[in-house]
């Protein structure tokens, strides 16, 4: 069980642990080429290939993307199938890849919404790459901030039927464990590309203390070289989970 942030200072390092990523801009890419917008999301999963090596190169242990949102249902159907199709077809492509390079997949959302075939893929890929350690790679697929809040709430309550008669009792580490990445720690480092400076419902209990970076770079654009300016950002940030800066040098020091 991971301890939040806002309990405990946890340590940190020069390379993030946890890096949590809003992949923005694939539509825009495209448009700006006169291409269909599909033509960006395709492109992307290029993007998502470079990224996951050249985190596990650097030493990143989780690496958490945001491919689709409990919202992005809204967008018109046949976008919404060509991203099924793609998901699909990276999952059936990548995994002997992901599996030569140590990376451990799994995929967090509400999943009941997909297709039984899509649903078995993400299950086979899961428990392919299991036994890997390097990296985990996480895909949020149908995932939203707030929808994951609301299922750990009712998991907790459903394992734990008491607390309803003594909601005083319930503490931030309790709800934690219900979270579905409840596995991972939380994001050191958040980055958003395309331009838009909002968490659009990712992570948002998790990312209480995370430091948060945006570019203007669409997602297709980005690259290994931009990974590191963000890493090379990072490091100037100083965190205090709500300490002064005087105690952070002090515990530096010591
Ligand atoms: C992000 O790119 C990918 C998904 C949301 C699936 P967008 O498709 O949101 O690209 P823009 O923001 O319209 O350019
Ligand atoms: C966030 O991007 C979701 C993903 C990248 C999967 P959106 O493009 O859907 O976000 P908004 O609508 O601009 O906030
Ligand atoms: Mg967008």
């Amino acid at each position: 069980m991971m301890i939040s942030s806002t309990q405990a200072v946890p340590a940190t390092s020069d390379v993030p642990r946890h890096v949590a990523i809003i992949m923005d801009g694939n539509g825009r890419w495209a448009t700006r080429r006169r291409l269909p917008r599909t033509a960006g999301h395709a492109k992307g999963v290029q993007t998502v290939r470079r990224i996951v090596e050249a985190c596990a190169r650097r030493g990143v242990s989780y690496l958490t993307l945001f491919a689709f949102s409990s919202e992005n249902w809204r967008r018109p159907a046949d976008e919404v199938t060509l991203l099924m199709r793609l998901f699909v077809q990276a999952l059936e492509r990548e995994v002997d890849r992901l599996d030569e390079q140590g990376v451990r997949l799994r995929v967090v959302g509400d999943l009941d919404a997909f297709e039984p075939r899509l649903r078995e893929l993400i299950r086979q890929t899961e428990a392919r790459t299991a036994h890997n350690s390097l990296l985990t790679l996480t895909i949020a697929a149908n995932y939203g901030g707030r929808w994951d809040i609301l299922q750990a709430t009712r998991a907790m309550l459903a394992a734990n039927p008491q607390l309803a008669q003594s909601p005083e009792s319930l503490t931030e580490s309790q709800l934690d464990q219900y979270l579905s990445m409840a596995w991972a720690p939380e994001p050191d480092l958040f980055i958003r590309t395309g331009g838009e400076q909002r968490i659009s419902n990712f992570m948002i209990w998790q990312l209480a203390y995370t430091e948060l970076y945006f570019t203007d770079l669409y997602w297709p654009d980005f690259s290994a070289a931009q990974l590191d300016a963000a890493f090379q950002w990072y490091r100037t940030r100083e965190r205090r989970f709500g300490r002064t800066s005087a105690q952070v040098e002090a515990q530096a020091a010591s």
